[in-house]
Parts: structure tokens; sequence; C-alpha cells
């Protein structure tokens, strides 16, 4: 489906992200407060609010609306846990990096390890959606056919909702190719 190619892709966009972030980490906290500051609206925004929120209204609604096996304990539910477990990290480091502005800096230690296990974490959701539950998806619509006819009209109608978001996120990467090279993950 054109659906799950529109999806994949973001992922690629969020990979590379947390391959920055991970970058920004080598370094003391206070250098890179700013970029570290922007990493997590983009979390916010891009991951939570527009691709996390397209799973879960729009994607796995289709998938269990196909089939309501998945509205039991099982696949689909967990991604929408893991997202749930992944906003409350983010909103965790959010609060300890304003506390760290404020000038708690004894919990920068603390804020890298949380930012590390998001990295962490993210990427193995990304890989289980990846290889498993869009998979699932994919053998669904064999079935039932007209996923896209279904879904892509209200991705469209996020994608405008979100369009500033995605502007943000491209231009980020293009300024990314442009200055930081080497911060970009190589291509396969
Ligand atoms: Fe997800
Ligand atoms: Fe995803």
């Amino acid at each position: 489906m054109i659906c799950t190619a529109i999806l994949m892709e973001e992922h690629q966009t969020i990979l590379r992200r947390l391959v920055v972030l991970a970058n920004l980490l080598e370094t003391p906290l206070t250098g890179v407060l700013g970029s570290v500051e922007s990493t997590l609206v983009f979390f916010h925004k891009y991951v939570d609010e527009f691709h996390h929120l397209k799973e879960e209204e729009i994607y796995f609604a289709w998938m269990q609306d196909k089939d309501s096996f998945l509205n039991e304990d099982g696949p689909v539910l967990c991604m929408n846990k893991e997202h749930e477990i992944g906003r409350t990290l983010l909103e965790k480091i959010e609060t300890d990096l304003a506390l760290f502005k404020s000038g708690q800096a004894n919990l920068e230690k603390s804020i890298k390890s949380n930012l590390y296990q998001y990295i962490a974490f993210l990427n193995d959701h990304i890989q289980k959606e990846d290889s498993a539950i869009y998979q699932v998806a994919e053998s669904l619509n064999e079935k039932v056919q007209g996923g896209d006819a279904e879904m892509l009209p209200k991705f469209e109608q996020m994608a405008a909702r979100y369009r500033e978001t995605m502007r943000e996120a491209l231009e980020f990467e293009k300024s990314l190719v442009e200055e930081s090279p080497r911060w970009l993950p190589p291509t396969p």
C-alpha cells in the first residue's frame, strides 16, 4: 500500500534524527542545549502528534476495523501501548531538561541516560513495525482490498494539518546534508 510506504519513509526521517541526537549526546549538555531542545520538539510534534497519531487513528484503526481479532490483546495494541511509553518518557525528559536549564546541573546524567533509552526504544519500535506490523496490514489488504482508497484521504488531511511540522523536518534534513553530512547514517 502507498500508506505503508509513507509510514516507512517517515520512519527513515525519524531514524536519521535519532542518529543526530546520539551524536549530540557525546558533547556536554550545556554546549548543545538548543539542538537537543529542537530535537525534542521534533519528537513531540513529528513523532508523537503526527506519525504516531496517524498510526493510531488511521492505519491501526483500519487494521482493527478489518480484523476484529486485532482489537484483542496483541501486536496492534502493543504498538499503541509503546506509543504511550514513548510519550511518558519524552515528558520526563522535557521536565528534567527544564529543571536542568533552571540550574539543576546534576540532572545531566539522567537526562542523557533517558535520551539514550528513548533512542533505543524508538529504534526497536520502528523495527517491529517495519518488519512485522506493517506486513500484517499488507496481508490484510490483500484479503480485503481498498486500504489506500480508505486511508489515503485521511493521510492527506493529516498532512495538511501538520504541514508546518513536515516542512521543518524536511528543512532540517536538507541542512544536515549541506552542513553535517558526517551525521547521516551510511546509505545501505
Ligand atoms: Fe508506532
Ligand atoms: Fe511508526
